[in-house]
Formats: structure tokens, C-alpha cells, sequence
């Protein structure tokens, strides 16, 4: 089997007219999230649960175990139940770390393929990156298939490595350009970048990881918080197949009209689902405020939304909180009341674990707590 060889973007025979019904829909679900971005006062607090949902989801297309419960345990000081997936939470707390790098690499400067690289090397710190050449482009012909098949029973081989480098700066110059509908673009952008397969092993998490940053870039979006990653699980066989397709006539824009579906779908999942940790915010804010008459209320809240299993100890050490005791009155309140559930009872030196049930429930889309 021969490397592929793309087309430069955008592919000449994609049917763009054919695609605006499509890109109409999606662009308007797009722009009722970003209207829901400005009505956040604080979408760094209240969008962190969604961001560690998609890190979980995007490793999970690839074969991780772990969930977002296993993440936030871990994160807790308790180990998963089975170890094996001590390090799929590794990787999941990698790929959320990258995410919130990619937005500060844009304060500093417009996205390049040095951003890229940065992204790999967080992404893939861990065991599992090693020998995976961490934060470079690939030097060798890499391909894809079941696992150590020889390259003759590829289902895909990407293009060589001598012209790699030569599509990527095609593919950055096509980012940067204006095109007439920025979702298909953004379309075109993660397909050619699965095509292009630049990395040895982590193509498919970063290629997903930028489609908010795109966005963010393009101003589409106000907050980097927007992510596919649900519906390409949802859609795990047509995705692949739909990217496998590329380059047989009318691939592109069977592959445009998934992607602007899949947009559509998820943007307004993703605002439903922004708008109802908002609800939860607010309606628990009155409620712990009533219940503590406390000035610490707030301060807490937006911990527990951020660390939605939490020690009771990592209160006590936060900024701006009262003496141990104070704390373990306010904790007690919140449990008293169903607001926090009990993970583990504290024993000894081993302190208690609590949960925000109601949110990661939330966030799961089921009941898990
Ligand atoms: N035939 C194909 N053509 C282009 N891209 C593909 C094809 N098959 C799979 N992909 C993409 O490759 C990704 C897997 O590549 P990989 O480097 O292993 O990603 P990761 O390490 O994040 O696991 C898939 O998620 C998909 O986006
Ligand atoms: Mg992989």
C-alpha cells in the first residue's frame, strides 16, 4: 500500500452549496452557545466539569476505560477499582491540562504548528508516550491498521514523511485563511489532519482538541468550550469510515455534512448542558447561603464545582477559608442536606471524601452517585 496523497484544502470537488442548508444549522446552535457564554459570570468555574467530561471522552474514542467519575476520585486521593485505569486518568488528566494550555498559547500568538508540538508534549506525558516521539512530528511512515499488522494490511497509510512537513504548512496557511463558512472549514481542518497523521501516536485526541480552538481563534466562540467528542463516540464506526472515505468522489462533502451534523447536535447539547450546571449553580448558591449565612458560601461552591470530589482537608487549605473546625461544620450542613454526598468516611489521619453528586450525575448524563 502507497502513502496517501492529499489534495490541498480546500479538495476541489467539494459541494459547498450543497452543504449551507447544513452549516445554516449549525452555525446557528454555534451562535445560541456563544450567547449562553456571555450570560456566564463565571464559565471558568461552571465549565470545568463539561472540559474533564471531554477529556475523558475523546481518550475514551481511543480505547481508555476510565470515566469521569474514576478522573475526579483520582483527583481525590482514591484509586479507580480496577488499576488498570490508573493510567487512562493519567492520560485524561494530560489531555485536560493541553486543553487548558491551548488557550493560553493564544494569548501569546496566533496558532502555528509550534502549538501543536506544545499540545503533543503535555498531551503525551506518560508511559504510554514514551518512544512515541513527544511533542514532534513523525520522521518515519506510520500507518493504520490493527494492531502490529504489517504495512501491507494497512486500511490507511498517511503521506510520507518527506512531504509532511510540506502539507502542514499547507494546512496551517488554510487555517489562517478566510474561507466563505468557517464550520466547513474547521471540517476540512480535522479531516486533513487525521489524513496528515503527523504524530506518531495521539492524532486523533489533538486533532479533536483543536476544533475549540479554532473556533476560539475564528471569534466564533468567547470561550474555547465547545466539543465534538460525544457525538464522535456516539458515531465511533461512521467516523472512521466517513475519514477512511476521504478522497473518493464525493467524500468531502459526505465528511462536511457529519461534521456540520454532528456540530449542530453537540452545540446545542453542550448549551443544555451548560445551561443546567448553571441552574444547579444558582439554586445551590441560595441554598448554602441560607443554610451557613456564611461569607465563605461562594468561595466554596465554586471549589465544588471544580472539584466535584473533593477531601474535606483540600477545603482547609484552600485561600480565603476558615480554621479546620469552621470548615467541617460547613461540610456537615451540605451534608446534612443532601447537597454532599459521603464517599468514604474519614478514619484516622485518611479524611473523609465528599461529592457533588447532583453534578457529576449531571455531567455523566446517568446517575453514578
Ligand atoms: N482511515 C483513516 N483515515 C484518516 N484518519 C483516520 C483513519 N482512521 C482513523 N483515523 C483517525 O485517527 C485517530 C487515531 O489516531 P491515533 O494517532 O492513534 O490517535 P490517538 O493516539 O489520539 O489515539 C482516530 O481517532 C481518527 O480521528
Ligand atoms: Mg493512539
Amino acid at each position: 500500500m502507497k502513502p496517501f496523497e492529499p489534495e490541498r484544502l480546500p479538495p476541489k470537488e467539494l459541494d459547498l452549496l450543497a452543504l449551507m442548508p447544513l452549516a445554516g444549522k449549525a452555525n446557528r446552535a454555534i451562535a445560541t452557545l456563544e450567547g449562553l457564554f456571555y450570560g456566564i459570570p463565571n464559565p471558568n468555574v461552571l465549565l470545568s466539569p463539561i472540559t474533564t467530561q471531554e477529556a475523558v471522552l475523546s481518550s475514551k474514542i481511543e480505547g481508555t476505560q476510565a470515566d469521569l467519575e474514576d478522573v475526579l476520585k483520582f483527583e481525590a486521593g482514591e484509586p479507580p477499582s480496577e488499576p488498570s485505569r490508573c493510567e487512562d486518568i493519567h492520560e485524561i488528566m494530560n489531555y485536560r491540562k493541553a486543553l487548558r494550555l491551548s488557550e493560553k498559547l493564544l494569548e501569546d500568538r496566533p496558532f502555528c504548528l509550534n502549538s501543536l508540538l506544545r499540545l503533543h508534549e503535555v498531551l503525551m506525558d506518560s508511559v504510554r508516550g514514551h518512544n512515541k516521539g513527544r511533542g514532534h512530528f513523525r520522521t518515519l511512515q506510520n500507518w493504520i491498521g490493527t494492531p502490529n499488522s504489517p504495512i501491507e494490511e494497512a486500511s490507511f497509510v498517511p503521506p510520507s514523511p518527506f512531504e509532511l512537513q510540506d502539507h502542514l504548512n499547507h494546512w496551517e496557511a488554510y487555517w489562517h485563511s478566510d474561507a466563505p463558512d468557517v464550520l466547513v472549514q474547521l471540517a476540512l481542518v480535522h479531516a486533513q489532519f487525521e489524513i496528515l497523521h503527523p504524530f506518531i501516536d495521539g492524532n486523533g485526541r489533538l486533532g479533536r482538541m483543536v476544533i475549540p480552538l479554532f473556533l476560539f481563534e475564528k471569534k466564533i466562540l468567547s470561550r474555547p468550550c465547545f466539543y465534538l467528542s460525544a457525538f464522535f463516540d456516539a458515531h465511533r464506526d461512521e467516523y472512521i469510515a466517513r475519514l477512511r472515505a476521504l478522497g473518493q468522489p464525493g467524500s468531502w462533502t459526505r465528511w462536511g455534512a457529519f461534521f456540520l451534523e454532528g456540530v449542530a447536535i453537540q452545540a446545542e447539547a453542550n448549551t443544555n448542558k451548560a445551561r443546567a450546571i448553571q441552574d444547579i449553580y444558582e439554586r445551590l448558591k441560595k441554598q448554602v447561603l441560607e443554610l451557613t449565612h456564611s461569607q465563605f458560601a461562594v468561595p466554596l461552591l465554586d471549589f465544588m464545582f471544580e472539584r466535584p470530589i473533593f477531601r474535606g482537608s483540600d477545603v482547609t487549605h484552600l485561600d480565603q477559608m476558615p480554621s479546620a473546625p469552621m470548615v467541617a461544620t460547613l461540610l456537615a450542613k451540605l451534608k446534612q442536606n443532601g447537597i454532599l454526598h459521603t464517599v468514604r468516611e474519614g478514619a484516622g489521619r485518611r479524611p473523609q471524601v465528599l461529592a457533588l453528586a447532583e453534578l457529576i450525575n449531571l455531567c455523566e448524563g446517568r446517575k453514578v452517585l
